[in-house]
């Protein structure tokens, strides 16, 4: 990496530190050598203004709403290609041919099945248990059922550990649905796709013929590409630091999966659904355009706004054709939901406090419009976004633990706490 220096003057001694450019994007100033030569850390709590890592996996441009995987933009892939291909250029780094993709597929869906002792793990939840406490505890599980894929320092293993989570996620994630709402395990079908055999494994029962609706699966089947890797998110950042400990590659996407559930990040698909549930009619948006713009109220609106993108996420735009897609397909001439967030849309898009604070709908404003439509409950969907995700992390993962320069990652603070002071007896305290 080329590049020039910049100085920085702290407790009077300046400090040059080497300025490095990428292929694209913002240059980064390389202060590993701060601390050492100042005393000083840097401060940036949210991580606004802090590049982590080097990758040459995904770039996004918040201000042009650009996101390409690989090089590629998602707007041809989630156009021409579909999810396991997706799957392999995140890992490989170039889009397979088709020889390579006709093996991939092949091991991908011989690697389905999950260990038959996991369905008594299930067994160990209640009925009622949240579909993602269930994937945070067996994914973590499946440490304990496949130890001859956990050595991190066996690439063989890493490659095996890697077809194993991106095969049997949908498996998981299935169970996860059929046992929340009280029906017989299906078990995977490798005359099917990597998407249908998903639908069929949700949505078939035992009693019956299930004919899978090939429009919702090519739906469907985008949506994963839409969801598969978001360059250094929280949960990503939370696979990583994990993975920088030499966790094995399950723990680290239990890591991820338990980050990726809260409402500010993968769970805000689910918010955003129960919010336009709640709005429940166009007339109502006006009202709660209010409340978000209310400082003093902190209710947000969910689906909107993003810490990179500053301009429409181009997942969005692509999520919201799909939509239309899917709901034609299933015959759905008005959903009130689809109504109450276009109209939600159009009002904030003119809203003077949204469009100066540069918030727009993010990719999980309309995906639970759509899920619902497929008859997935709103509890479902960060379980989907985590089967979609698992490949971006184990990417990530991948090309951490391949970093020669890899260490575990140890961030500091500013300590605002008590200086040191001496132990009071009892009586001595008031
Ligand atoms: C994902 O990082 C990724 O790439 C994530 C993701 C991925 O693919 O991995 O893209 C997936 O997580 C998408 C985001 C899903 N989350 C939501 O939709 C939840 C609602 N959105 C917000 O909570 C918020 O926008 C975040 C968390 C997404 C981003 O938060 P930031 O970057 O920390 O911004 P902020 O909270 O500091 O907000 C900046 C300002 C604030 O106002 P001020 O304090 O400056 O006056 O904008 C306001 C916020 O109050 N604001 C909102 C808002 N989001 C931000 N006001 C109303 N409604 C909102 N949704």
């Amino acid at each position: 990496m080329s590049g020039n220096s910049s100085s920085l003057t702290v407790h009077d001694k300046t400090i040059d530190f080497p300025v490095k450019s990428g292929t694209i994007g913002p240059d980064v100033i390389d202060i590993s050598k701060l601390y050492g030569q100042t005393g000083a850390f840097t401060y940036d709590p949210g991580f606004t203004s802090t590049a982590a890592c080097e990758s040459k996996i995904t770039y996004i441009d918040g201000d042009a709403g650009v996101l390409l995987y690989r090089g590629y933009p998602i707007e041809q892939l989630a156009e021409h290609g579909d999810f396991l291909e997706t799957c392999y250029l995140l890992l490989y780094g170039e889009l397979p041919t088709g020889p390579q993709k006709a093996d991939f597929v092949y091991r991908v869906t011989h690697h389905t099945m999950v260990h038959d002792q996991m369905n008594r793990f299930f067994q160990g939840f209640r009925r009622d248990a949240h579909p993602m406490a269930i994937m945070v505890a067996s994914v973590g599980a499946l440490s304990a059922f496949y130890h001859d894929s956990t050595d991190i320092h066996d690439a063989n293993q890493r490659m095996v550990a890697q077809i194993r989570m991106i095969a049997k996620m949908p498996t998981l994630a299935a169970c996860a649905y059929k046992y929340h709402i009280g029906q017989p395990f299906i078990y995977p079908m490798n005359s099917l796709d990597y998407t249908s055999n998903f639908l069929q494994m949700c949505f078939a029962v035992p009693c019956e013929e299930y004919k899978v609706n090939p429009i919702l699966a090519r739906a469907l089947d985008r949506i994963f590409i839409l969801h598969a890797d978001h360059e250094q998110n929280a949960s990503t950042s939370t696979v990583r630091l994990a993975g920088s400990s030499g966790a094995n590659p399950f723990a680290c996407i239990a890591a991820g999966i338990a980050c990726l559930w809260g409402p500010a990040h993968g769970g805000a698909n689910e918010a955003a659904l129960k919010m336009l549930a709640e709005i429940g009619h166009p007339e109502n948006v006006a009202k709660y355009v209010a409340k978000a713009k209310d400082k003093n109220d902190p209710f947000r609106l969910m689906g909107f706004g993003h810490r990179v993108y500053k301009n429409y996420d181009p997942r969005a735009r692509i999520m919201q054709k799909t939509t239309h897609e899917v709901l034609s397909e299933l015959g759905i001439k008005d959903d009130p939901l689809l109504d109450v967030a276009m109209e939600l849309e159009q009002l904030a898009l003119k809203d003077d406090y949204f469009i100066e604070k540069k918030l727009y709908p993010n990719i999980d404003f309309y995906s639970g419009i759509t899920l619902k439509a497929m008859g997935f409950p709103t509890s479902m969907f960060t379980v989907l976004f985590a089967l979609a995700r698992t490949v971006g992390w184990i990417a990530q993962w991948m090309e951490m633990i391949e970093d020669p320069s890899q260490k575990i990652g140890r961030p500091r603070q500013l300590y605002t706490g008590a200086a040191q002071r001496d132990y009071p007896t009892i009586a001595q305290r008031s």
